[in-house]
């Protein structure tokens, strides 16, 4: 986060990127004279440091050489408050790329292509350009580079007055978005009071939106946004699921085709789910293989689903055998994460919620343990300011593993894993009794407790997860969980590959790995770990 948001202080850099013509120096300057904070221009940092011109640099040196400059001047940008315009390719380079979405907040400006070709006639010193026609070069520049383009925080078109492009980049500015980033499938997770209201603006002109939710919701908290919807010019139809885990089935995964069909849907419906993990991912799945694949939104209702569920693509439903065993990767286009909908959430469903932020925690090193233990009680409490706090860095962490293993390719992403081989047999072997995160949670303490059992993590680390867990008011207690009966249900785990399961192995914060663990062998230690010391 690089802002106070208690003082809307700019508290690091934002990026304008874009075309040339899009107005990165024009708006730039301007902007940050609305901030009160420094302009910086790449392409001038970069002559200074060459003692020369851009048109000359690339001209005696070639593109290759200038790029090299540029990353480095893009990466030696120090992390103090200030607006940088960057030149129209600085982003192309990923490692840049994600080094600013990281650093600050990154904001591509756009314009209709007749519009930036009007912009630059006449200016010199544009190298691509240098005597070719301005339209073409700049309609290929743009498909080339659409995918780096589509990941910012914000898009904006800058064809309009100067000053209202400047309003809109302050907005983003003062309430930035989490970046999910891929590509052109990038998207954005919003985290605040009343960020539901945006709910409509978020779908995109679709004339049809289906709106999934449960029954301990619709009312509430989805009727508002189809009211949103259909103030906005869509047709809406809804479906109100029952609520609660036993009805993530493909029987309700039906019901949603088919009142989606029945509505007339087309590629350019939109699917809404407004509730839970259940209903994300029953509504993800849905949109996932309806005409194969329409576009979905996700705002989340529980803690849980803010933290975890409604980010990142997986989608699916449980079978007898278990849980999420057929799903499919498909990514929602927003995230809206409304923390004013925690409001009438059983506090159990709450705390539930919490074993995911500490997951995240635990995931990501000591600064987030530390900081979670100070704010354990408010958060405890449902605290509304720790709550965003949380979420919002529970996001973030799982924004970035996401972008770089969307697919649990790499290993990565499979770190998000933890607690969830023993959390998903719990869950399984109660009939859905138990909460996902309370299982989740004494998945953890599992987990840990099979680390130790493997000399891999310390004592002192599982007391201080147990400790923690204990703190956000999450259970601890394995043993009359994990019966012969929940191990049973490892073998049906997706994590699991032949006869070894892909096992998530705690040990401090930040030094959590994957390691391939027979299935006997985990079967065999379970003693161990019901019956700890
Ligand atoms: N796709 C993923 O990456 C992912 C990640 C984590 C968990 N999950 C899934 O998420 C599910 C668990 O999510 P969950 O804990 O949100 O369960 P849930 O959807 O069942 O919601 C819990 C309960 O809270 C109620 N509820 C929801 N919002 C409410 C509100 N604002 N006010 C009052 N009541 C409200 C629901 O009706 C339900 O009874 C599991 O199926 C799990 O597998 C998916």
């Amino acid at each position: 986060v690089t802002l106070a948001p208690e003082r809307g202080v700019l508290a690091g850099p934002v990026f304008l990127s874009g075309p040339m013509g899009a107005g990165k120096s024009t708006v730039g300057a301007a902007l940050a004279r609305a901030l009160g904070v420094p302009f910086v221009d790449l392409d001038a940092e970069i002559e200074r440091a060459a003692a020369s011109t851009i048109a000359r640099v690339f001209e005696e040196r070639g593109e290759a050489a200038f790029r090299a400059m540029e990353r480095q001047a893009a990466l030696a940008l120090d992390p103090s408050p200030k607006v940088v315009a960057l030149g129209g390719g600085t982003i192309v380079d990923a490692v840049v790329r994600r080094a600013l979405l990281d650093r600050g907040i990154v904001i591509t400006l756009s314009a209709p292509v007749s519009v930036l070709a009007r912009r630059i006639a006449g200016t010199r010193d544009r190298p691509l350009l240098a005597s070719r026609d301005p339209e073409e070069v700049l309609t290929s520049l743009i498909a080339a580079r659409a995918a780096a383009y589509a990941e910012c925080h914000a898009a904006l078109d800058a064809s309009g007055p100067l000053e209202v492009t400047v309003a809109r980049a302050e907005a983003v500015v003062r309430d930035p978005p989490i970046v999910v980033a891929l590509g052109e499938r990038t998207y954005r997770v919003e985290v605040g009071a009343g960020v539901a209201s945006r709910a409509a603006e978020r779908s995109g002109a679709s004339r049809l939106a289906i709106l999934v939710t449960d029954t301990n919701v619709a009312e509430r908290w989805a009727a508002p946004v189809r009211a949103q919807l259909e103030a906005a010019g869509a047709r809406t139809a809804t479906v109100v699921l029952p609520a609660g885990e036993s009805r993530k089935t493909i029987g309700s995964v039906e019901e949603i085709w088919d009142v989606a069909i029945d509505a007339g849907a087309d590629r350019g419906t939109v699917l809404v789910a407004v509730g839970g993990g259940v209903v994300g991912d029953l509504a993800g799945f849905a949109a996932a293989t309806l005409l194969r694949g329409v576009p979905w939104v996700a705002v989340p209702t529980t803690l849980l689903a803010m933290v975890d569920a409604s980010v990142g693509g997986k989608t699916g439903f449980d079978r007898p055998q278990g849980k999420n065993l057929v799903g499919a990767f498909h990514q929602p286009r927003a995230v809206l994460c409304d923390v004013d909908c925690l409001a009438t959430l059983d506090p159990a469903e709450r705390t539930s919620g919490l074993a995911e932020v500490a997951k995240a925690a635990w995931l990501e090193g000591e600064g987030a343990v530390a900081a979670l233990e100070r704010g354990a009680a408010a958060l405890a409490g449902g605290e509304p300011i720790a709550t965003t706090a949380a979420i919002r860095r529970a996001v973030a962490l799982k924004a970035e593993i996401v972008a770089g293993d969307e697919r649990e390719e790499s290993g990565r992403r499979a770190l998000l894993n933890l607690g969830h081989t023993f959390g998903h047999a719990i869950e399984a072997r109660s009939g859905w009794q138990v909460r996902h995160g309370e299982a989740v949670a004494r998945g953890m303490v599992a987990a840990m407790r099979i680390s130790v059992a493997l000399g891999h993590a310390k004592e002192e680390h599982a007391a201080r997860l147990e400790a923690l867990l204990a703190a956000l008011g999450l259970p601890r207690d394995v043993g009359p969980y994990l019966d012969g009966d929940a191990l049973a249900y490892l073998g049906a785990d997706k994590k699991r590959s032949g006869a070894d399961v892909r096992f998530v192995l705690p040990a401090a914060p930040g030094a959590t790995e994957i390691r391939a663990i027979p299935l006997g062998e985990l079967r065999a230690l379970a003693p161990r770990i019901t019956s700890p010391g």
